[in-house]
C-alpha cells in the first residue's frame, strides 16, 4: 500500500519503477548502480544514462514500448528527459558529498518501495535546520545560504 501523497506523484517520460528495480524481486540494485556523486566536490548526483538500462533490456521486456524508446535513446546516446523531483533554490548551498554519511531515505524516504516518486521528504530550510541542529552541524549565516 501506497502513502496518502501518491496523488502528487511527478509524471515521468516512462513508467520507471524503483521497487521493481532496486526493491527486491526481480531486480535488487544498489543505488549507486544509477546514481553518482558527480559535478565539483561531489555536489549533485548523476541520473543513469540509457546505457545502463540497456545493460538488462537488450533482453528484459524488450516487446514493452517504453522498452523500445529505451533502446533508440541507448542507440543515438539521447538522454531520457526525467523530470526532477527534488531541487533547491539557487541561493541553497547543498551537497551529497558532505551528506555521504546519511542513508538516502532520510531525505528521499523509501525510494525503493515506490512505483513512482514525489518529493514525501520536504527538503525545506526547517527540516536541513532540525538535522543540523541535532547534529551539531553550522547553522549559522552563509553555511547554507550564498551570500546574496
Ligand atoms: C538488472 C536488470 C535491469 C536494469 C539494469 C534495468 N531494468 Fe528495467 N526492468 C527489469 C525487470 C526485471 C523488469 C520487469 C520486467 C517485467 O515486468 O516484465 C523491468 C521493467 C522495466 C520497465 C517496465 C516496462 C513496462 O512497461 O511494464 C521499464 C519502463 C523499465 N524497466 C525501465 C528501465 C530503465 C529506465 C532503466 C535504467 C534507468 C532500467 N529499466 C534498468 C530489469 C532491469
Ligand atoms: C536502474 C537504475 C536505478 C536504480 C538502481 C535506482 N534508481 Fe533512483 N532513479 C532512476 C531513474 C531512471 C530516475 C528518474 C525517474 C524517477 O524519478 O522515477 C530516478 C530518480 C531518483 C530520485 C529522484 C531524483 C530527482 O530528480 O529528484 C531519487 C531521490 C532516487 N532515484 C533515489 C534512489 C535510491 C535511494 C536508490 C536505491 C534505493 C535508487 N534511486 C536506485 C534510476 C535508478
Ligand atoms: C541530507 C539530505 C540528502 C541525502 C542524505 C541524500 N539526498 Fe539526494 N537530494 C537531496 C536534495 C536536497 C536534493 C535536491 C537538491 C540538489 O539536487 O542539490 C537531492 C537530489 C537528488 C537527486 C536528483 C539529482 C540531483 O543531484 O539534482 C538524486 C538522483 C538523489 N538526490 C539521489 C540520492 C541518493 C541515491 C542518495 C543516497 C546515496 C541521496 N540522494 C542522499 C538531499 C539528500
Ligand atoms: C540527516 C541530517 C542532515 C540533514 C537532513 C541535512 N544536513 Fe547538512 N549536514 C549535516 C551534517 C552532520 C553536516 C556536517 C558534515 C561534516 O562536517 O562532515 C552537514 C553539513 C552541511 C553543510 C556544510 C557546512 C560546512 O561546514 O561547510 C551544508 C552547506 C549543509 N549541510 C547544507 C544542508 C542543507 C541545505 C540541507 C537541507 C536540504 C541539509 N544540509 C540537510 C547533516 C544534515
Amino acid at each position: 500500500m501506497e502513502a496518502a501523497g501518491q496523488d502528487h506523484t511527478v509524471p515521468q517520460p516512462m513508467p520507471f519503477r524503483h521497487r521493481v528495480h532496486s526493491g527486491g524481486a526481480p531486480a535488487r540494485l544498489a543505488c549507486a548502480t544509477c546514481h553518482r556523486e558527480t559535478g565539483t566536490g561531489g555536489h549533485s548526483m548523476s541520473l543513469p544514462p540509457a546505457q545502463v538500462c540497456m545493460g538488462c533490456h537488450r533482453t528484459v521486456a524488450r516487446e514493452k514500448p517504453a522498452i523500445a524508446t529505451l533502446a533508440a535513446a541507448a542507440r543515438n546516446r539521447r538522454r531520457i528527459a526525467w523530470e526532477p523531483v527534488w531541487f533547491r533554490p539557487e541561493f541553497v548551498r547543498f551537497s551529497h558529498h558532505t551528506h555521504r554519511a546519511s542513508a538516502c531515505a532520510v531525505c528521499h524516504g523509501p525510494v525503493a518501495e515506490r512505483d513512482a516518486l514525489w518529493r514525501e521528504v520536504e527538503t525545506n530550510m526547517k527540516f536541513c535546520r532540525v538535522c543540523h541542529e541535532q547534529n551539531g552541524a553550522r547553522i549559522e549565516g552563509g553555511t547554507c545560504h550564498a551570500e546574496r
